[in-house]
Order: structure tokens, then C-alpha cells, then sequence
């Protein structure tokens, strides 16, 4: 009797259900579960990017009265990384003009990235010039983000833009896209707040150089 309660007693037989040494098992198995199952999730919180609003990545509301009138200098959103700009080629003026290839008129509003398509520098906009023009190679952009001057390869890159209500939540219109690039968004009535998403951006097209249409390219 005393060497059977002592077999039973080391958790080496069963004893009508889970031995000990078997609950042991249980109990280390379960535990490398819930480390690796926390590990994953983890993981996932770091990977999943995170934006708020105000914040690069996420979206920007900006009361009607910050937009830039019709073609005036851009305004610059340093924390959005973009410029917001206003255009109109019908209306007379000296900082948006209409190309020979642009047969439709240049209307609206447009949020653009501020970074050069060329090799990623921050480009300005230049007052005296009247056009963006990047300080690392030379690259000149129009008003509204089209190259005047390589090397850039393509025009200024676009965000998404929604026109909101005074709810500050009701989207009235939103920049529609014309060959998978953002088209300027002519503001409609009721219009109290533009809204940018940064985490929505499209590269700008290939588009023949301006200065070729003057033929004073460098
Ligand atoms: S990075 Fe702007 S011209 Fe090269």
C-alpha cells in the first residue's frame, strides 16, 4: 500500500483523471500560448500606422478663411508638409498661366506635398520668381505644381481634399482624380472648412516641361 500512495504521490500514474505531471504540461503550454499570442499582438499595435488628426499621415481641417485667395502665393501647412493653393487660369493674373497643351482651364483649390520629385529635397516658394523652385538641383514648378524646369521628373506630387460643411462633418464635394492624380477642387457653396488627408497621396504626371513651350529651357 505504501509503494502504491508513493507511485501516485511522484505524478508518475494517473489518478482517475489528469496526472500532475500532465497539468504541468497544460499549465507551460498555456503560458508559451499567451507570451506568444501577446507577442504577436504587439507586434501588430507597432506595424498598424496610428494618425490623428493634425498629425503627417492623418488629415488637416482648415477653416475656409486660411485658403489662399485665387491666385495668390501658396500657402504653406508645415506640420501637413503641403502647400495649399487657389487657382483660376480664366481670371487674369500673374502667377497661374494656361499651357498650349492645357485646353481646359485650371479651377479650384489643391493641396501639394512639399516634396521635390526629384530626389526628395524641401523646395520653396519663391516670391520674386513667382514659382516653386527647389534649392538641391534646380528643379522650377507653376503655381499649381507643374514643372517648369528638370530634373524633376514629373509634377508636384497631390494629398486628397474635401470640402466640409459648418458641421464639421458633412462632405460637400471631394477632388476628384483625372488619371489617378488629384484635380483642383472648385470650393462649393456652404463650404466652411477644406479638409486634406495626407495619408492619401498621387504622384504627379509626367507632363512636358513649360519652359519647352518658351523655348528657354536650360
Ligand atoms: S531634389 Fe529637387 S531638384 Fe533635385
Amino acid at each position: 500500500m505504501a509503494s502504491q500512495a508513493a507511485t501516485a504521490e511522484s505524478g508518475g500514474g494517473a489518478s482517475g483523471g489528469v496526472s500532475r505531471r500532465e497539468f504541468l504540461y497544460y499549465v507551460w503550454g498555456a503560458s508559451i500560448a499567451l507570451i506568444a499570442l501577446q507577442g504577436a499582438g504587439l507586434l501588430l499595435w507597432f506595424l498598424i500606422p496610428r494618425f490623428r488628426e493634425g498629425e503627417f499621415g492623418g488629415t488637416f481641417t482648415i477653416g475656409v478663411g486660411d485658403v489662399p485667395e485665387i491666385n495668390t502665393p501658396p500657402i504653406n501647412f508645415a506640420e501637413g508638409r503641403f502647400w495649399l493653393v487657389n487657382l483660376d487660369t480664366t481670371q487674369p493674373n500673374d502667377l497661374m498661366y494656361q499651357a498650349p497643351d492645357e485646353p481646359n482651364p485650371i479651377q479650384g483649390v489643391a493641396a501639394i506635398y512639399k516634396v521635390c520629385t526629384h530626389l526628395g529635397c524641401i523646395y520653396s516658394w519663391t516670391p520674386a520668381n513667382s514659382r516653386f523652385e527647389c534649392p538641391c538641383h534646380g528643379s522650377k514648378y507653376r503655381l499649381d505644381g507643374r514643372r517648369i524646369e528638370s530634373p524633376a521628373p514629373r509634377t508636384l506630387d497631390r494629398f486628397k481634399i474635401q470640402a466640409i460643411a459648418d458641421d464639421e462633418t458633412t462632405v460637400l464635394a471631394e477632388a476628384n482624380l483625372d488619371n489617378d492624380f488629384y484635380s483642383p477642387m472648385t470650393l462649393p457653396s456652404g463650404t466652411a472648412f477644406v479638409r486634406v488627408d495626407t495619408g492619401s497621396r498621387k504622384n504627379g504626371p509626367v507632363q512636358e516641361l513649360l519652359c519647352d513651350f518658351q523655348g528657354n529651357c536650360p
